[in-house]
């Protein structure tokens, strides 16, 4: 979702630091690019819609620039042409913005009717020639800023250029990601630290409702209240990844050959809670961290004894809830920027429930607004579609329900640590094993439908082995509870239509197989992912994925790796832009 980067500094290097800077934001998703910046006292806009290599190509970088701001669009209000990309400007005032502004229209009306005229389709315009307006009726860009918080809502992250102060920069954020970084020869802005982490390791966090205003050798940051206040300046852990491909055609790929190293960082028993004293658990998320959620029902359910609702984040916020203090709402989210999670948080937390983030940035909204954070250790993720913290919310998801299950003896203990031990080797041979999946996905990545069924554990693992599937492959999949089928997707299913059943436990495989049976007598194309001890010979199915058997807990990391790679095989085959799928965005930051 939309990046920001801002840049004021004593060396004149300002569209280098703001292109290098929006590059590195690329992972968040976007359809459009822009920059605004100040040459020989004037304001220059260069704005382009497509990938940044477009806006580049429009950019002399031998012209010498100390400010600027710059901005990667993921379109929400107008499609995404060179018109409504930012930077958006109205006279004096020239923007970029990350959320949205919810009551632009009633906003553009009144604009209008005082004479103003917009361009383009954008909430964003009318924030711009909204801040505009209340410049020049305070000549003051602090003043404007602050009735600017009363008039507006929705959410919004926004660096501001002023022509009259060509060396300074505002910022204001509420709902929206914003971090300024500061460093002795230059200050900056950005929506996440890959867009600064090359200049300076130094940075503060924005709360919302703040606002800052920036010069090349100060940074003033004003409250909710307008009170100006103590910079808490942090830094960033100095072993912060580097995000090249390594070798590997793809950031996804590269991201599943990381699988191994990342489920041994996070195993880590000790820094996991014992949830077992709470009476019900609500886990809330969106996307893939849904699906994890919903591989931790079954684990807490079962193992813990605890029952455990997993409620979509954007249904969270807008439904009648049955939590109180006694609760625990347990929110999962990699970029910890994803704004429903993060208001579901917040309600959880004046319902007085105890809230718990699985996190995997550090530092992010989520992390600092849960009451405690347990941090995945999935390192940096680029790929769009995630798997790494994907696989490592599974984890620490089997790592809690095993610390509440009921007493343990020291043998199942030492089993289980064994386990955990040999999970990472387990990953590694399965990933070994691609050949397998790659012929698979030849057969497969013609086809324009594509099923997946499984009960329990095994129908969670289908969706999210659905979801990436068509994330990246742009193929229809569904994933449907086994037993379901007969009520209505079986119409679906044709001659050679790809079916994959996924059956791992024990108690119900003959059902899921008995289901897989009813396809193929209609034509399907079956394909059994299965584990050692319930691979069986048999003529319900075509192709036959067998993975080893390993502690139930941590099962279903073993399972997702195949479908994993096999969307990226599907995908790589129809010639998908695998890392930066169509319409999608990493950081989902508006609701
Ligand atoms: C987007 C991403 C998904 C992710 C979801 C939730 O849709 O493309 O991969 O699962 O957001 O994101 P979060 O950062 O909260 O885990």
């Amino acid at each position: 979702m939309c990046g920001i980067v801002g840049y004021i500094g004593k060396e004149k290097n300002a569209l280098k630091v703001l292109i290098n800077g929006l590059e590195h934001l690329e992972y968040r998703g976007y359809d459009s690019s822009g920059i605004a910046y100040i040459l020989n006292d004037k304001l220059i806009v260069k704005k382009e819609p497509g990938r940044i290599m477009r806006l580049k190509e429009t950019i002399d970088f031998n012209n010498d620039s100390y400010i600027g701001i710059g901005h990667t669009r993921w379109a929400t209000h107008g499609e995404p042409n060179k018109i409504n990309s930012h930077p958006h400007n109205s006279e004096h005032i020239t923007i970029v913005h990350n959320g949205i502004i919810e009551n632009y229209l009633e906003l553009r009306k009144e604009l209008t009717n005082k004479g103003y005229s917009f361009k383009s389709d954008t909430d964003t315009e009318v924030a711009a020639v909204l801040l505009n307006d209340l410049y020049k009726k305070y000549n003051d860009i602090i003043k404007a800023i602050q009735e600017f918080k009363n008039i507006v809502k929705g959410a919004y992250a926004i660096a501001i250029l002023c022509d009259k102060e060509k060396d300074t920069l505002y910022a204001i954020k509420k709902n929206s990601p914003l971090i300024i970084g500061t460093s002795e020869d230059a200050n900056y802005l950005a929506s996440d630290v890959p867009a600064i982490i090359e200049y300076t390791n130094k940075y503060l966090t924005l709360d919302d409702g703040s606002y800052a205003k920036i010069t090349k050798d100060k940074v003033e940051v004003y409250n909710n209240d307008n009170k100006l206040i103590d910079l808490d300046i942090k830094t960033f852990d100095s072993t912060y990844e580097n995000t090249n491909k390594m070798g590997f055609e793809h950031y996804m790929l590269k991201e599943i050959h990381e699988e191994p190293t990342v489920v041994r960082r996070t195993s880590n028993i000790k820094t996991i809670p014992n949830i077992s004293k709470y009476k019900k658990i609500v886990i809330t998320a969106c996307g893939s961290a849904m699906h994890a959620g919903l591989v931790g029902k079954y684990l807490i359910e079962k193992y813990a004894n605890i029952p455990v609702e997993v409620e979509i984040a954007s249904e969270f916020r807008y439904k009648k809830l049955f939590i109180d203090k006694s609760s625990l709402v347990i929110a999962i989210s990699q970029s910890g920027e994803t704004a429903d999670t993060l208001e579901a948080v917040k309600i959880a937390k004046k319902y007085g429930s105890t809230t718990i983030g699985i996190i995997n940035v550090k530092e992010s909204s989520i992390a600092r607004e849960v009451d405690k954070v347990i941090y995945t250790e999935a390192g940096r993720e680029i790929a769009v579609a995630t798997t790494k913290a994907y696989l490592s919310q599974v984890e620490v998801l089997a790592l809690l329900a095993y610390k509440a299950s009921k007493e343990k003896d020291l043998e199942e203990i030492k089993k289980f640590i064994n386990d955990l031990n040999e999970l990472p080797v387990l990953i590694d041979t399965i990933i070994d094993n691609s050949n397998e999946y790659k012929l698979i996905s030849k057969y497969l990545y013609q086809k324009e439908d594509i099923f997946f069924i499984g009960r329990g554990i095994d129908y969670a693992l289908c969706m999210e082995a659905s979801l990436k599937l068509k994330e990246i492959s742009y193929i229809h999949s569904e994933a449907y509870a086994a037993g379901e089928l007969k009520h209505g997707t079986i119409s679906l299913i044709e001659n050679g239509t790809p079916v994959i059943g996924i059956v791992t436990d024990k108690t119900i495989a003959d059902k899921t197989i008995s289901n897989l049976k009813e396809v193929k007598s209609r034509g399907a194309y079956v394909i059994y992912v299965t584990t050692d001890k319930l691979a069986k010979k048999g003529d319900f199915y075509d192709k036959c994925i067998i993975l080893p058997d390993i502690n139930p807990l941590l099962q279903p990391l073993l399972i997702i790796i195949p479908l994993q790679l096999m969307a990226y095989y599907i995908a790589k085959e129809k010639g998908c832009d695998i890392d930066k799928p169509k319409n999608l965005a990493k950081s989902v930051t508006v609701e």
